[in-house]
């Protein structure tokens, strides 16, 4: 038992998410974005299972580190920095490695231009159009010419692309048809300007779920993968799986009595003598320090309050009055145990965010495996 608090992958559900993706939406190609670590589960072991088992097609990342890491792992799959890149070694390092750039600009379009053609490659580009997020992207109007300035310059314009602020809500129906609608338009301006454009591609989480008709060649899943909606509110069309457990163990317990007060700023009382287990994680490993006094976990297949506040390395846990606990009991934080079970949304509620940002927070502290 060399580490308590470890976080598990669960690359078997993550595959099994994938492959409900694509039965959903048929002959496209499916993209899998592995930014951010995977959002938090770990690009490289998730990068190779899909490259191993065919579960997506490309994978989606943010930075030159984390397309260079993919790599150097020996991944080889096809694979897209979704954003464009700034400095000239960091296109560089994309272009030897074959990762796609985005371009936005005539000016990042001649900058991969001018970097493959010192190096003797050609580069490939997908064409990032701002239809409506006002992130980066050129505007509409732009991109027949600007794929045109692709050819001329030697790159290959294998994609054309575009993203969506509010595909996953009921409210954003009108404005993410809007968006589609305008992508088609220029989808089809730049066919005419210089024939059609390998690979267009649009739909994220949001649209996967609820916009069939973004779905183009290609769609660009990441929070999905990983078993969340990206809203509590989106259609939850696809059954979904958890790519995450997180787990720790009792590190101490102790009785403690009616009116005690437990950690800093002795924010919670005992309102009963019970008995509280110490659990050695905290905002430092990055569970969060809004789950003070709301946060709860499982232990001994119990729902139990995490009292007080969550300090930076242990937190403190009231299993109840009756409770046998011992040291070194396994402590759910994300996950099943018995019946009851914590999930990733629920912590994004309790802290007032996404579960984007929950399974992101969760850090190099913690020790990490893999379920296959
Ligand atoms: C350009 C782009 N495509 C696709 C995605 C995946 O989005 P989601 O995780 O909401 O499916 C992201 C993530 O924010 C993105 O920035």
């Amino acid at each position: 038992m060399p580490y308590a608090t470890t976080a598990t992958t669960r690359l078997d559900h993550i595959r099994a998410n994938l492959a409900a993706i694509r039965h959903r939406v048929g002959e496209r190609l499916v993209l899998a974005a592995v930014k951010a670590d995977a959002y938090g589960h770990g690009a490289i072991p998730v990068s190779q299972m899909i490259e191993a088992t065919g579960a997506a097609d490309w994978l989606g990342v943010a930075t030159v580190d984390e397309a260079v890491a993919i790599r150097d792992a020996g991944v080889r799959m096809p694979t897209l920095k979704l954003s464009h890149a700034l400095a000239d070694d960091e296109v560089a390092a994309c272009v030897t490695r074959d990762v796609d750039l985005a371009v936005v600009s005539e000016k990042t379009l001649d900058q991969v231009a001018r970097v493959a053609a010192d190096l003797g490659r050609t580069a490939s580009v997908h064409l990032k159009v701002d239809t409506g997020m006002r992130r980066i992207g050129c505007p509409p109007e732009q991109a027949p010419d600007l794929a045109r300035r692709a050819d001329a310059a030697g790159l290959r314009l294998r994609g054309l692309f575009s993203h969506l602020p509010v595909s996953d809500t009921e409210g954003g129906r009108e404005f993410t048809r809007a968006q589609v609608a305008t992508f088609a338009r220029v989808a089809d301006a730049v066919a005419a300007a210089r024939g059609t454009v390998e690979v267009v591609h649009l739909a994220n989480s949001g649209a996967v779920l609820m916009h069939p008709e973004a779905w183009f060649d290609m769609v660009r899943p990441g929070i999905m993968v990983y078993g969340s909606l990206p809203d509590p509110t989106t259609e939850a069309s696809v059954p979904l799986l958890p790519g995450l457990e997180w787990t720790t163990r009792v590190s101490f317990a102790k009785r403690v009595a009616l009116g005690e007060t437990v950690g800093y700023g002795r924010t919670w009382a005992a309102p009963r003598d019970t008995t509280i287990a110490t659990i050695p994680v905290g905002y430092g490993d990055g569970y969060s320090r809004l789950l003070s006094n709301r946060g709860r976990v499982l232990v001994g297949g119990r729902s139990c309050p995490i009292v007080g506040r969550v300090c930076m390395d242990q937190s403190m846990v009231d299993v109840g009055p009756d409770a046998s606990v011992d040291e070194g009991d396994e402590v759910v934080l994300v996950g099943r145990q018995g019946g009851e079970e914590v999930t990733v949304q629920e912590l994004a509620d309790l802290m007032g965010t996404i579960p984007y940002e929950v399974t992101c927070l969760v850090n190099s502290r913690v020790a990490r495996a893999v379920a296959e």
